[in-house]
Formats: structure tokens, sequence, C-alpha cells
């Protein structure tokens, strides 16, 4: 029983194959079951998946440890740090002193002119792509089809100009016959949004590509997880599993330097959170009695050789 299956089942077969991008639309956000909307915490042990957030407190005393030199080196006014895809909003306590304001589904909405800083933590990826096969010297869609109570891929009609403007852009260079790409247009319209209403800086966290290193994604890199497996069919039990598509970190910079950013720091989260605790050497981090500062050492270590080194930070400037 999937409610969400039959539903798109059923609109596959009124109006034919769907665009990957909107499958993953619905398997997400559908309003009732997608995985995101639904009451269901996708988050830690009892879910299906762990970030840097679920590591508290150290990952939110160094977050904040990095806004505070950020607003230090703005000098005199406003500064409040928004977090886009805020998830559970586990960063609040600590950047209560930055008048913390959470945007998610649903809940908040990113104001018209921000002063201060947003965080992106692992929002990117959780945004709708389109998916490109490369067949005879051209892009088409990949598009989802039903195979009785299955959903498979099957290759559609030419991609439109934007998505095979996006390729060409930010996409594999000489792709091979077969090659897999996905399209993350969604993320270009954010960067667009948020260098409209952004004075200050932009920390994005997520685990991702250059154009250069496509070379060793040639599938794509859409993965699912499920109670902490991760597996490639994206297509089974939409709804009961995320679906993640890793982040071009080329197309983000790209298109954020032509709306008015410049690039500060582009590096792996390790390089970033050491910065963060260069300055008092992890005091505030690992501070408490004995048991406390055994927890949150696994936790430093954690987030420097586990988490830090597949994630990446990328932090943009607009005044
Ligand atoms: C992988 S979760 C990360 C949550 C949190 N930042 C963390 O690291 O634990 C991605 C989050 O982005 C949110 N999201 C996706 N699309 C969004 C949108 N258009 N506007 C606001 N939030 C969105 C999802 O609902 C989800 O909470």
């Amino acid at each position: 029983m999937n409610p969400l299956a039959d539903l798109i089942r059923e609109q596959i077969q009124h109006n034919g194959p769907l665009a990957f991008r909107r499958f993953m639309e619905m398997a997400l956000y559908q309003p009732e079951h997608g995985y995101y909307t639904r009451r269901r915490d996708p988050f830690g042990r009892a879910g299906d998946f762990y970030t840097a957030e679920q590591l508290q407190p150290v990952f939110g005393i160094l977050i904040a440890a990095i806004f505070r030199r950020l607003r230090q080196e703005r000098g005199a006014g406003t500064f409040v740090v928004v977090e886009l895809g805020a998830g559970r909003g586990e960063l609040e306590p600590y950047l209560a002193e930055f008048g913390y304001a959470a945007v998610d589904v649903n809940r908040g909405a990113l104001a018209e002119s921000i002063h201060g800083a947003i965080l992106a933590n692992e929002f990117f990826d959780a945004l709708p792509v389109d998916l490109c096969v490369y067949r005879d010297e051209c892009w088409r869609m990949r598009d989802v089809d039903v195979d009785g109570e299955r959903f498979r891929f099957r290759d559609g009609a030419p991609a439109r100009k934007a998505l095979t403007e996006y390729l060409e852009r930010y996409g594999p260079q000489q792709p091979a016959e077969g090659t897999l790409a996905e399209v993350n247009l969604a993320a270009i319209e954010w960067i667009g949004k948020i260098g409209a209403r952004l004075h200050g800086t932009l920390l994005i966290i997520d685990y991702g590509y250059t154009r250069r290193e496509l070379l060793r994604f040639t599938e794509g890199t859409l993965m699912s997880y499920r109670k902490h497996q991760a597996s490639a069919d994206v297509l089974a039990d939409p709804g009961e599993r995320d679906i993640t598509a890793h982040v071009n970190f080329t197309a983000l910079e790209q298109h954020a330097l032509s709306c008015g950013f410049r690039r500060l720091r582009f590096e792996s989260m390790t390089a970033t959170l050491l910065a963060a605790g260069e300055a008092d050497q992890f005091a505030e981090a690992l501070a408490g009695d004995q048991t406390e500062r055994s927890r949150r050492t696994l936790q430093l270590k954690n987030l420097l050789f586990g988490l830090g080194e597949s994630f990446r930070t990328l932090l943009l400037a607009k005044d």
C-alpha cells in the first residue's frame, strides 16, 4: 500500500511518462504523502539519515563561531541569520543571538531584504532535478514510466533549451553516449532569489562536485536513503525514502557570480570547521565534565574526519 505510488501511477496512465523532476517533486513534497511533507521525522537514528545538524552541540557552536566572525568583519549594523531548508531547526538555540529565522517547506518565508547571512545546509541537494541522457549527440529527457506495479526510466523527448544551456555551461564536457546528468534549475532560481534579497553572506554546505569532477559521475549522482541504507534505486517507494542529487558547485558559483556575489571560500567542511574552532582551540565546543567532553570529542571527530571530508563549503558574499 503506497498511496503516493498509486497517485503517480494514475498520472502516468492518464498523461504519459512524467519528467523525473516532477516524480522527485511528488516523492519528496506532494502535500499529503511527500517524504518531507508528511508527518514523520526522517532525521537521526530512528529515521533514514544523519546530517551534521544532529551532531549537537558541537556543530551549532562552530557554526555560531563562523557567523560571529562574519558579523565582526561586517562591522556595525543588523546581522541576522536565516536558515534555508532548516529541517528540524536544530541550529536555533546556537544561532538565537542572530535572531535566527527558519525557512522550510510550509514554514517561514524568505524575507524581502536580509542583512546578515543565509545558511543552506543540505538544502540544494534536496531540490527536484531534471535528469538527462546523452544519445546520438543530443541531450534527451529521462522520464518515468510504469511497468506493472513498478516505475522505470525511459528516454523521452530532446531536452528543452533551458536544460541544454545549463548542461553546456555546467554539465559534462565531451559526454560519451549514454552519459546521465542532472540539471538543477531550482538551485539556479534560488541563487537568483537569494541574490536579490541578501546583503551579506551565503554559506552553502553540501556534498557535490565541480564541473571538472563530473568525469567521475557518468551515471549521474541520484541516490536514495532509507533507514541508513543508500540505494541507487530512486524510483522505488516514492514518499518512503529520501532522494538526493549531489550539488553542482560550479553551477551555483558561476550563477552566483553573475548575480553579483563574490566567492570567499570553497573548501571541505573539515577546513571550514577547523578554521571556526581555531580561535579558542575548540575550547567552547569541547567544554563540559569528562563524560560530556568525551561525547563532544566524538562529535568533533565525526564532523572533521567523517562528514567533513565528503561535505564542502561554498561561502559567497554580496554587499
Ligand atoms: C536534507 S534536509 C536538511 C535539513 C537540515 N538543514 C539539516 O541539515 O538537518 C533538506 C530540507 O530542505 C527543505 N526544503 C526543500 N525544498 C525547500 C524549499 N523550496 N523551501 C524551503 N525548504 C525546502 C526540506 O523540507 C528539508 O527539510
